[in-house]
């Protein structure tokens, strides 16, 4: 069976908040997304609300046809506004205001108790829970134990590796962790840094159930749509 494609347009609103106003909009570009056949729509709503604002999370709460996924922080506040606009699946990210993405995964083993109960307080709201972490077994164990239903498989460092060699070890974690996962009983989707480059040897690894990608989609779309995007202003400026 195919893998499902999560499409994550946080950074439709990094455009729109680089001037404050209101295009593109992340909405339209995720019922775009859906038409073309993404299986669900992603949004980071982070606490600097640097891209994704809560009015589109709200919005895309009533637009979304697919699945609406939201990552966020794990913290009182977040949880509680999860639990207010009840998206499909939340999942929990860890963040630093400094960071430019999400850096690393979620310390399941060390933030056990925290975890536990923002995840226990999500699923008795009848919110499915997902938790981003490294491909490292004993997160995947602790994800087990803090009664999550899935976790997300980070695969930045997969992404990110320099030579072949260091690529297919950081490969072979992500195959363990998918292997661990699901032996563990938990849904395992992955994502961070994946590329039309890149993607493949994951892909073929099989047990994903779903990938969530962004950057690199919208970076495609920017580029894919350049010259229809020009040729319109060009006859605009026809006399
Ligand atoms: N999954 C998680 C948990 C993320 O935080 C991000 C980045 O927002 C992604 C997937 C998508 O990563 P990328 O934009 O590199 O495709």
């Amino acid at each position: 069976m195919s893998a499902k494609l999560g499409v994550n347009v946080d950074h439709v609103a990094t455009i729109r908040q680089a001037r404050r106003t209101t295009e593109p909009d992340p909405v339209t570009a995720a019922a775009l997304a859906e038409l073309a056949g993404a299986d669900g729509i992603t949004v980071h709503l982070r606490e600097d609300r640097r891209h994704i604002q809560e009015r589109d999370v709200r919005i895309l709460r009533q637009t979304v046809q697919t699945r609406l996924n939201l990552e966020m922080a794990a913290t009182d506040d977040m949880v509680e506004l999860a639990l207010e606009i009840q998206p499909d699946c939340v999942t929990l990210v860890p963040e630093r205001r400094e960071e430019l993405t999400t850096e690393g995964g979620l310390d399941v083993a060390l933030h056990r108790q925290l975890i536990k109960k923002q995840v226990g307080l999500l699923r008795q709201g009848g919110i499915c829970v997902s938790l981003f972490v490294d491909p490292d077994l004993d997160q995947l164990k602790s994800s087990h134990r803090v009664g999550a239903e899935y976790v997300e498989i980070h695969t930045g460092s997969y992404c990110a590796a320099k030579t072949a060699g260091d690529r297919a070890n950081e490969l072979i974690k992500v195959e363990n962790a998918i292997r661990a996962g699901k032996k563990l009983g938990l849904g395992v989707n992955a994502g961070h840094g994946l590329t039309y480059q890149n993607i493949g040897p994951v892909v073929a690894l099989g047990g994903v159930e779903e990938f969530n990608i962004g950057h690199s989609i919208m970076s495609r779309a920017i580029l894919v749509g350049m010259e229809r995007a020009v040729r319109e202003m060009v006859e605009l400026l026809k006399r």
